[in-house]
């Protein structure tokens, strides 16, 4: 086996390291009229190689990346093709909205199935979609970060509330809950646009002495949460801590966020500056 880092190198050299097995990087640049050009360093002839690719930034340059990545190494005679998806993207369009629309989601899963022997995806944001399965025509599997989420919280908040700021929300929420054995409340959200939700409170909270911790798979604009804060903020609440999974963080985010008094964690499955709880055990368990 070969792990091979393409847009996020730090977690897969952790992998590797784990695993003890070899790493190298992709060689991957750009020609002048922006063609990806792309290189393997090391022999894959007769290895599983596994692609650890977090799909974030140039989504589209992750994607054809990746794509290419997976046919040159089949090409160059490798036994199997892994996908390690921290992030995968595109599952939110998973539904034709209006007349017309691109499934991305059905597309992009048809094209990763033609690629890849097997696909392993960190909490996929699986909402109308339930099941990988009905996604990928190849082996996948869906791992969660949940474990470790709930153990840092267990070791560094005392006191805490867990808050979901909508009803989806519950896969993480409520598990990171009942894994520390502590309060949870999930919330109504209503999204109005790509930048603008609605949230409301729909039942009454106890939030006396307690650190409210919401607790949620992506953030992107961040306006998911700085709504449900405001919401807990007719309540009394001042301060606030925000766990992510996934921190896609656009359009500054993490200062909107940390002008709103939220403290802002996330897992490394995007690499960012707030990502302080580690899960390469979670990947480097299932490639034992
Ligand atoms: C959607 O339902 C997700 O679980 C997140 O709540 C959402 O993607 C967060 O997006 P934003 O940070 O842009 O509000």
């Amino acid at each position: 086996m070969i792990i091979i880092g393409c847009s996020h190198g730090k977690l897969a050299k952790n992998i590797a390291k784990r695993l003890k097995k070899p790493y190298s990087e992709l060689n991957v640049r750009k020609f002048p009229d922006s063609e990806l050009y792309l290189r393997y360093m090391k022999d894959v002839k007769g290895k599983i190689v596994v692609l650890v690719q977090s799909f974030y930034g140039q989504i589209s340059d992750c994607i054809i990346e990746v794509l290419f990545a997976a046919k040159t190494a089949r090409d160059l005679g490798a036994k199997k093709v892994f996908l390690i998806a921290p992030y995968f993207p595109y599952l939110r369009q998973d539904s034709r909205f209006n007349p017309g629309e691109c499934l991305s989601i059905k597309v992009l899963s048809e094209m990763i199935s033609d690629c890849f022997d097997k696909v392993f995806i960190i909490d996929p944001h699986l909402h109308r979609e339930t099941d990988l399965h009905h996604l990928f025509s190849i082996s996948s599997k869906k791992l969660t970060s949940n474990h470790y989420t709930a153990q840092y919280i267990k070791k560094n908040i005392k006191n805490p509330l867990i808050v979901g700021p909508d009803w989806e929300s519950y896969k993480w929420a409520r598990k990171v809950a009942e894994e520390i054995g502590c309060d949870h409340v999930i919330l109504e959200k209503k999204r109005i646009s790509g930048r603008k939700v609605k949230i409301t409170l729909n039942k009454k909270i106890n939030i006396s002495g307690k650190n409210i911790i919401f607790v949620d798979d992506i953030i992107s604009t961040g306006h998911t949460i700085l709504e449900a804060a405001k919401n807990l903020r007719k309540l009394g609440a001042k301060k606030f801590i925000c766990i992510g999974v996934h921190g896609i963080f656009v359009e500054n985010a993490l200062e909107k966020l940390k002008k709103a008094n939220i403290n802002v964690i996330t897992t490394n499955t995007i690499p960012n500056k707030k990502a302080k709880i580690d899960i390469s055990e979670l990947i480097g368990k299932e490639l034992e």
